[in-house]
C-alpha cells in the first residue's frame, strides 16, 4: 500500500509561539519541517539549528518549496501573510485572532475556497483534552462561566484582551451553545495600556436561552483559564492550564417521583456534604491523557491536507469569533463613552 508522503511545511514568526510550532512539526512524522521564517535573522537561524531545517527571514521565499505554513506572526501581519500563503497555493494555520477586520477574514475564506486550499484557525483550546473529553456529557447547555486570567505578557500588544484572550472562550462558547447570539452586554478598560482595553466582562445572551459570563484579564498576577458549563442534568467543570475536568451528574434518586429533597429528615446525617456529593451527586473526574493541545491542533492540520477533510476549526469558525469580539467591543466602547467623561478616557 503506497504511503503518503508528510507534508512539506514551515513556520513562518518563530517569536514565543512560532519556536513551538517549529519543535511540534519537527516531532510529526507526518510533517516535513522544511524551513522557519522570522524578519528577526538571528532568531530564524537559532531556532532553525534547533529544529534542523533551513532559517529564512522573507516569507516570499518559501515559494514553489512548501505545501502548508503555520502563520504565527503578530495579528497585524496575519491578512497579508496568509494572503500571499494562498496566492502561492499554500495551506494555512493561522493563529488566534484569525485577522483584524471581518473584511480580511472574509476574503482569507473566500480565497482558500476558491484556491482549494486548508485554512484552519489557531484555537487551540478546541484540542484541550479537558474540552474534548466532556463533549459526549454536554447536553441543553444553560449556562457557562468562563475565566481566563493572565499577568501582562509584554506580547501581542496590538491587540486588545478581547482579541488576544477572550478569543479563545468565545470560539468555544460558539461552539457549544449551539444557537445564535441574541444579545450582548459587555465592559472593557485599559489599565496599562494606552489604546487597547487590558480587562472585559461580557455576558451573552443566545436565543435558546443559554446564557455565557465570560471575564478575561491580562493584567491579573495569576493564571487561570476555567470554565464552568450547567447543563439540564449535568454540572461540566473545566480546567484549561491543568488539563483536567470534572463531570457531576445527579443520581437516579434525585428522578424518583416520590423522593423530595425538601421532605429530608437530615437531622441524622453526619456529614452533609458527603452525603449531597455522593447520594444525590456523582462527581467524576475525568481521566485525561498526556496530549500536548498544540500537537494535536497541528497534527490535525497536516491530517485535514492529507486528506482534503475540513478542519474542525476552519476560516468560518475564526470569523465567528471575530464578529462576536467586534459586537463586543463596539458595545463595550458605548458603555464607556457613554459613562468616562471625555477628559478622562484612556481607551
Ligand atoms: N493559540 C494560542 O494560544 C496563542 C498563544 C500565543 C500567541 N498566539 C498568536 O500567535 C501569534 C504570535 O504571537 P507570539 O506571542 O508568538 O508573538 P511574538 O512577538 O513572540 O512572535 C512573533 C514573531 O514573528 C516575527 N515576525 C513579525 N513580523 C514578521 C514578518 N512579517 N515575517 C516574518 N516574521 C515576522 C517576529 O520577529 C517574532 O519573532 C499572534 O497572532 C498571537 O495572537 C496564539
Amino acid at each position: 500500500m503506497a504511503t503518503t508522503p508528510p507534508v512539506k511545511i514551515a513556520v513562518i514568526g518563530v517569536g514565543h509561539l512560532g519556536k513551538n510550532h517549529a519543535r511540534v512539526l519537527r516531532e510529526l512524522p507526518s510533517a516535513e519541517l522544511v524551513a522557519v521564517v522570522d524578519a528577526r535573522e538571528k532568531v530564524a537561524k537559532e531556532i532553525a539549528e534547533r529544529f534542523h531545517c533551513e532559517a529564512l527571514t522573507d516569507y516570499k521565499q518559501l515559494k514553489g518549496r512548501v505545501d502548508a505554513a503555520t502563520v504565527v506572526v503578530p495579528t497585524r501581519h496575519h491578512f497579508e501573510v496568509a494572503k500571499w500563503l494562498f496566492e502561492n497555493n499554500i495551506h494555512a494555520l493561522v493563529e488566534k485572532p484569525m485577522a483584524y477586520t471581518i473584511d480580511e477574514c472574509t476574503k482569507l475564506i473566500d480565497m482558500a475556497k476558491k484556491q482549494k486550499r486548508i485554512l484552519q484557525i489557531g484555537h487551540i483550546e478546541r484540542f484541550n483534552p479537558a474540552l474534548k473529553s466532556i463533549r459526549n456529557a454536554m447536553k441543553t447547555v444553560a449556562f457557562i462561566e468562563a475565566d481566563r486570567l493572565s499577568p501582562y505578557p509584554f506580547r501581542s500588544t496590538d491587540v486588545g484582551v478581547v482579541m488576544d484572550v477572550m478569543i479563545h472562550d468565545l470560539d468555544i462558547v460558539l461552539s457549544i451553545a449551539d444557537s445564535e447570539v441574541e444579545d450582548v452586554q459587555a465592559v472593557c478598560t485599559p489599565v496599562l495600556s494606552k489604546r487597547f482595553e487590558d480587562i472585559a466582562s461580557v455576558r451573552l445572551t443566545f436565543k435558546n436561552g443559554a446564557v455565557a459570563n465570560i471575564t478575561a484579564s491580562r493584567i491579573s498576577d495569576k493564571s487561570v483559564r476555567k470554565m464552568r458549563i450547567f447543563c439540564a442534568d449535568s454540572y461540566l467543570n473545566l480546567d484549561f492550564a491543568a488539563k483536567q475536568a470534572w463531570i457531576y451528574k445527579k443520581t437516579p434518586k434525585l428522578d424518583q417521583a416520590d423522593f423530595h429533597v425538601e421532605n429530608l429528615d437530615v437531622s441524622n446525617i453526619d456529614n452533609l456534604m458527603q452525603f449531597v456529593f455522593n447520594d444525590l451527586i456523582r462527581v467524576e473526574q475525568v481521566v485525561i491523557g498526556e496530549e500536548e493541545p498544540l500537537k494535536e491542533e497541528l497534527r490535525h492540520f497536516i491530517q485535514c491536507i492529507q486528506k482534503g477533510e475540513r478542519p474542525e476549526v476552519a476560516g468560518e469558525e475564526g470569523l465567528a469569533a471575530i464578529k462576536l469580539a467586534h459586537e463586543i467591543l463596539r458595545v463595550a466602547r458605548e458603555h464607556y463613552e457613554k459613562h468616562v467623561p471625555a477628559e478622562h478616557r484612556k481607551w
